[in-house]
């Protein structure tokens, strides 16, 4: 277990240049120097310019929403790791559900992404969780399971330490229906657990793992407060001052 260590913001498709530039500072203005890091992660237009902010504030990143896999070359509308990296960027979010779901993505295909993002520099933050249907089933731990074993155990410990995992339920996200505390907490274990075995106890101790799917200001403290959630991963709640700031400051 890890305590709480960052609160981290998908904005997704959501923000104008403008708007988004607004938000940050006046995210940053409210919270002030945060207990934990907070990450914006931003359009890929806006990388640049929140980088500008965020490199002024203690305690404040920047993260990619998504990045191709390949180095370069002619894929049209795509960026790499090393551009994102070259701009500044510390964090990319990679394998989230939206990206699974509307374009085809798979733990393959985010296990080569993860490799590149770290071997530029950037931290990855790796996103998995179950459909509803799943859970229903009683299949979630196995489906999780799988995920975690595709995209991160071919990496080595040193690359391990680096990697931010995400569990987002994709029966949670964007629903207003939010995993309990309970559930949250025992696939966190669980999760933590599979990296223990594969990595050892320090890495699987050290690694922070975010709960993400309808965090809000009133059931964040619930939720971090969770022996194995050492922070969220937050969309909907992200995009305003007085929903994002409570949970930034939620112990
Ligand atoms: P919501 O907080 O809007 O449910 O979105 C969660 C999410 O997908 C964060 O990546």
């Amino acid at each position: 277990m890890t305590s709480r260590t960052m609160v981290a913001g998908n904005w997704k498709m959501n923000t104008t240049p403008t708007q988004g530039k607004a938000l940050a500072e006046d995210i940053i203005a409210a919270a002030g120097t945060p207990p934990t890091k907070v990450v914006f992660g931003v359009p890929a237009i806006q990388l640049m310019s929140i980088k500008e902010i965020t490199a002024q504030h203690e305690g404040y990143f920047v993260a990619a929403q998504n990045m191709h896999h390949k180095d370069n070359g002619a894929y049209t509308g795509e960026l790499s790791a090393a551009m994102l990296a070259d701009a500044g960027v510390d964090y990319v979010i990679l394998g989230h559900s939206e990206r699974r779901e509307y374009f085809g993505e798979n733990d393959s295909l985010v296990n080569i992404k993860i490799n590149k993002a770290l071997n530029a520099g950037l931290l990855p933050i790796y996103c998995c969780g179950e459909k509803l249907d799943i859970r229903e089933a009683g299949n979630h731990e196995m489906i999780v399971g799988k995920q975690i074993e595709q995209a991160l155990f071919s990496l080595d410990p040193a690359q391990m330490e680096k990697v931010v995992i995400a569990y987002e339920p994709v029966w949670a996200i964007g629903t207003g229906v939010t995993a309990s505390p309970e559930q949250a907490q025992e696939m966190h274990s669980f999760i933590r657990q599979m990296v223990a075995n594969q990595f050892g106890d320090t890495i699987a101790n050290s690694t922070t793992i975010l709960y993400g799917g309808s965090v809000k200001p009133d059931n964040a403290e619930e939720l971090f407060g969770m022996e194995d959630v050492d922070g969220g991963l937050v969309g909907g709640a992200s995009l305003s001052v007085e929903n994002f700031v409570p949970i930034i400051k939620a112990r």
